[in-house]
């Protein structure tokens, strides 16, 4: 993993900001795997900016997102397709027709994800993957035990991930219990990731990742195995692996 130091969230995004524009100008045809959450919401910001300061289009740009809650439609405000759509889509010059996040109300969930690896591969897969990680190290919703060759799920969340989204709910009642995510064997699959780790509250998680084992027990850390893998990393979630 090439691990790149910034001292905080806004130098990270600007970074990953430049990452992703280079990709897009370098790469043919370029295939995005994108994530919702706070950590990336600063990279879609830049972006746009980009965009609008005329640095970058997204008319060739093909996108995949990583995960759907179950149950909660498009239209939804915690739906991750509302999400990627108020933080990126309708601010840029994409075709809706070249995004795809999967459908979390999809009659057969089975097919849907079965549907969502047919669309990835009929792509060319994903050259360029981009990634949060969960405090409990999960990547997408790959919760702590998931298989490595898991390809594109329904997954039961963790209760530290309900936990941890409820923050966007009214209460914790109202976050969903299942998701639709991309497998772990789906984001290796990728030809290069990049990670995004920001605040304190990452700090335990990239501790374990840089000095742990590659393990089920820790989703994250199959990412030491693939060989092009970019970390941007803030000073704040590296205190626990730095020992400051
Ligand atoms: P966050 O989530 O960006 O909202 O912290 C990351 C994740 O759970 O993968």
């Amino acid at each position: 993993m090439n691990v790149i130091k910034v001292k905080n969230y806004d130098e990270m995004s600007e970074k990953a900001a430049e990452f992703i524009v280079d990709r897009i100008h370098t790469i043919e045809n370029p295939v995005l795997g994108l994530a919702t959450g706070s950590t990336p919401e600063g990279l879609y910001q830049r972006i746009i900016k980009k965009y609008e300061q005329n640095e970058v289009s997204f008319k060739d740009v093909t996108t995949f997102n990583l995960d759907e809650y179950v149950g909660l439609e498009k239209n939804d405000p915690n739906s991750y397709y509302y999400f990627m759509n108020e933080k990126l889509f309708r601010h840029v010059d994409i075709e809706m027709d070249r995004v795809r996040v999967p459908n979390g109300v999809a009659e057969d969930l089975e097919n849907e994800c079965r549907e969502h690896e047919r669309a990835i591969e009929q792509a060319g897969g994903v050259d360029v993957q981009v990634l949060g990680i969960g405090g409990n190290g999960h990547i997408g919703f790959n919760e702590p035990g998931t298989p490595f060759s898991s390809k594109t799920h329904v997954v039961d969340l963790d209760q530290s991930t309900i936990q941890a989204n409820a923050r966007f709910f009214k209460s914790i009642d109202e976050v969903p219990t299942q998701a639709v995510s991309m497998g772990i064997e789906t984001i290796m699959n990728s030809k290069e990731i990049l990670l995004l780790v920001s605040g304190e509250a990452k700090a335990d998680a990239m501790a374990k990742l840089l000095n742990g084992e590659v393990s089920e027990d820790f989703p994250a850390s199959i990412l030491k195995q693939h060989d092009n893998v970019t970390v941007i990393v803030d000073e704040a979630a590296l205190t626990i692996a730095e020992g400051k």
